[in-house]
């Protein structure tokens, strides 16, 4: 049997509505039909780690209106234990989605009930996060929340930072791995404390006093450096993290920006650390271990919207079932990408009888 999964986040109902482009400032656009899906991070990685065999169950919360049964059906498709979600008076959480025909989307969030999964919510489901042998978190739930989530696991923590919030260094710390990108890397080593690598000129002897500090190797890096720059012409690839601020038209990749970044993380302590990037895949980095970059697979992206929720909770089902972290991450990438090619979040995610995609030649 697997290891157990607990995921303490957000539940959304995802108001999605298509069209030609998204609109600018003062601006009114007309679009296609609108449709309501069962969306929030916490809830969609819950729903991709239960949907691939992971015995999952949910922390947190919707609303008492019609739209928490939406905001709950996709967990209750794939058979989430849902004994620890509760119906908050109030609202549901919703995300406002506006996806162009490119599959790029901007979304709005509004917390509703996901406000209140605060310390003293999380308090009250301590038994459910002490007997996981994996937790898994996001950041659209209040900070101490998450705080007391990273203090009560037991088992391993997986910090998933998007949104980009500033949070605890302790919290930080305690992620194993930590899963960010580009934007919330920086972030990140903003709130540590530290240099972010290749940001202009005042930083760049610091960053790379830290990266060789951080690594003997840090400067011969030997094939790491290739890998990723090979990953990062996977052209037509999907883009788990397709936000419009995210990684698009920067994969004329600074693979050595990503290393330095993930060296960075690791010299402050951390265990391990995945950085997504988009269509040029990911970079796992293990305080024992080289940096791997993993590749994703050539799909043409339809609604990006949760795929990288997709990664997140197919590769802590994966880490259940006793992979290790880079067979977990090239796995994750598989499903992110089959998720690229269907509408929806959750309504997008592969079951263990789905085909996934192979990666792209690494
Ligand atoms: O990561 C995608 C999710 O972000 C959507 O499902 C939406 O609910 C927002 O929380
Ligand atoms: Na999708």
């Amino acid at each position: 049997q697997p290891q157990k999964i607990t995921v303490v986040g957000s539940l959304n109902v995802d108001i999605c509505v298509e069209l030609d482009r998204r609109p600018n400032p003062g601006e009114t656009v007309m679009g296609d039909d609108v449709t309501y899906l069962p969306g929030g991070k916490g809830a969609n990685q819950a729903a991709a780690a239960s949907a691939l065999g992971g015995r999952v169950t949910m922390v947190g919360a919707v609303g008492t209106d019609a739209n928490a049964q939406t905001a709950l059906s996709g967990l209750q498709q794939v058979g989430t234990n849902l004994s620890q979600v509760e119906n908050l008076a109030g609202a549901t959480g919703v995300a406002i989605i506006n996806l162009d025909r490119e599959g790029e989307n901007s979304i709005i969030v509004s917390p509703g009930a996901n406000g209140k999964v605060d310390r003293d919510f999380v308090e009250r489901k301590a038994a459910a996060i002490r007997e996981a042998q994996i937790v898994v978190c996001q950041c659209e739930i209040p900070v101490d929340g998450i705080e007391r989530v990273a203090e009560l696991t037991t088992g391993r923590f997986i910090l998933n930072v998007a949104p980009s919030i500033p949070l605890p260094e302790s919290v930080i710390k305690r992620a194993n791995p930590l899963i960010v990108n580009e934007h919330e890397a920086a972030q990140v080593l903003e709130t540590l404390g530290v240099p972010v690598p290749g940001t202009g000129e005042g930083n760049t002897a610091a960053s790379a006093e830290v990266r060789s500090k951080a690594s003997p190797e840090a400067n011969t890096t030997t094939g790491s450096k290739a890998n990723v720059a090979r990953s990062s012409e996977a052209g037509s690839a999907a883009n788990p993290e397709a936000n419009a601020d995210s990684i698009v038209g920067s994969e004329s990749a600074r693979p050595e920006r990503f290393e330095a970044m993930a060296r960075t993380l690791l010299a402050q302590g951390l265990e391990s650390v995945v950085i997504t990037l988009g269509k040029s895949g990911s970079l796992v980095a293990q305080s024992d271990d080289q940096l791997t970059a993993i590749p994703t697979a050539a799909v043409k992206p339809v609604d990006t919207t949760g795929a990288g929720d997709a990664f997140v909770g197919a590769l802590a089902a994966k880490l259940a079932e006793g992979a290790g972290l880079v067979d977990a991450a090239r796995f994750a990438s598989r499903v992110a990408s089959f998720a690229c090619q269907g509408y929806g979040a959750q309504a997008s995610y592969p079951t263990l009888d789905d085909e996934l995609p192979a990666l792209e030649k690494d």
